[in-house]
C-alpha cells in the first residue's frame, strides 16, 4: 500500500491528542493528506460500538465480549476508513490500534494469545509502519485523565488492571522495537514532539518521502 500508517498508544492521560495534532502538522507541512481516526470508533458503526464499550452501565460485559467488540469496531474501521486512505497514498494517524487490545484485553483482562489471533482477522494482517507508545506511569496518567472529565468504564478499573496494561505495553515495545518507539510522556510537550519528529523524519527518509 502506498500511504503511511501511524498509530499512537499509551495509558489514559498520556497526552496522545496533543501529539496527534503535532503529527498532523508534520505531514501537512510536507503537503501530504492526513486522515485522523481513532479506536474504538472512526466510522458510524464503530462509534456505536465505542458507546457500548465505554458505557459505565455495561459493568456486566464479559472480557471475551469486550475483546470481540473492540475487534469488530477495528474490522469496520480498517475496511471502511484505513485501507482505502492508504490505497489513495494518504497518511493515516490512528489513536490506538491492535496494541491496545493486546495491552488491555490480553494483559489487563488476562485473555492471552486469543487476542492477537482474533485481531489477525479484524485487521486482515494490516500493521502500522510506526507506533508511538507514550509511556506514562498509570497513577500519573489517571490523575491527568481525571482532570479532563468523567471516567469511562475502562478508566474506572482498579489500579492493578492499569498496571497489568502498562506491563503489556512494556512487553509489546520490547518485542517489536523497530515498529514501536517508546516516548517518555513525562517530558515536556515540546520535547515529546521533537522526539516524535525525529522518528518521523527517519521513517520518511526510509520510505523516500
Ligand atoms: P480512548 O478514550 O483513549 O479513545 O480509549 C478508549 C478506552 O478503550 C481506553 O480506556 C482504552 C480502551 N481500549 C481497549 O481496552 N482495547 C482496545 O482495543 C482499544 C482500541 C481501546
Amino acid at each position: 500500500m502506498k500511504g503511511l500508517f501511524i498509530t499512537l498508544e499509551g495509558g489514559d492521560g498520556a497526552g496522545k491528542s496533543t501529539q496527534i495534532r503535532n503529527i498532523e502538522r508534520f505531514f501537512a507541512e510536507k503537503g501530504l493528506i492526513v486522515v485522523h481516526t481513532r479506536e474504538p470508533g472512526g466510522t458510524p458503526i464503530s462509534e456505536k460500538l465505542r458507546d457500548i464499550l465505554l458505557d459505565n452501565h455495561n459493568s456486566e460485559m464479559s472480557p471475551v465480549t469486550e475483546m470481540m467488540i473492540y475487534a469488530a469496531s477495528r474490522a469496520q474501521n480498517v475496511r471502511e476508513n484505513i485501507i482505502p486512505a492508504l490505497e489513495r497514498g494518504e497518511v493515516v494517524i490512528c489513536d490506538r490500534f491492535v496494541d491496545s487490545s493486546v495491552a488491555y484485553q490480553a494483559y489487563g483482562r488476562g485473555l492471552g494469545d486469543m487476542v492477537s489471533e482474533v485481531n489477525k482477522y479484524a485487521t486482515g494482517g494490516l500493521s502500522p509502519d510506526i507506533t508511538f507508545w507514550l509511556d506514562i506511569d498509570p497513577q500519573a496518567g489517571r490523575a491527568r485523565a481525571a482532570k479532563v472529565g468523567e471516567l469511562d468504564r475502562l478508566e474506572t478499573e482498579e489500579m492493578e488492571f492499569h498496571y497489568r496494561v502498562y506491563e503489556g505495553y512494556r512487553k509489546i515495545a520490547e518485542g517489536d522495537p523497530e515498529r514501536v518507539r517508546r516516548i517518555d510522556a513525562s517530558e515536556s510537550v515540546d520535547a515529546i514532539r521533537d522526539h516524535i519528529y525525529e522518528c518521523l523524519e527517519e521513517l520518511c527518509r526510509s520510505k523516500g518521502i
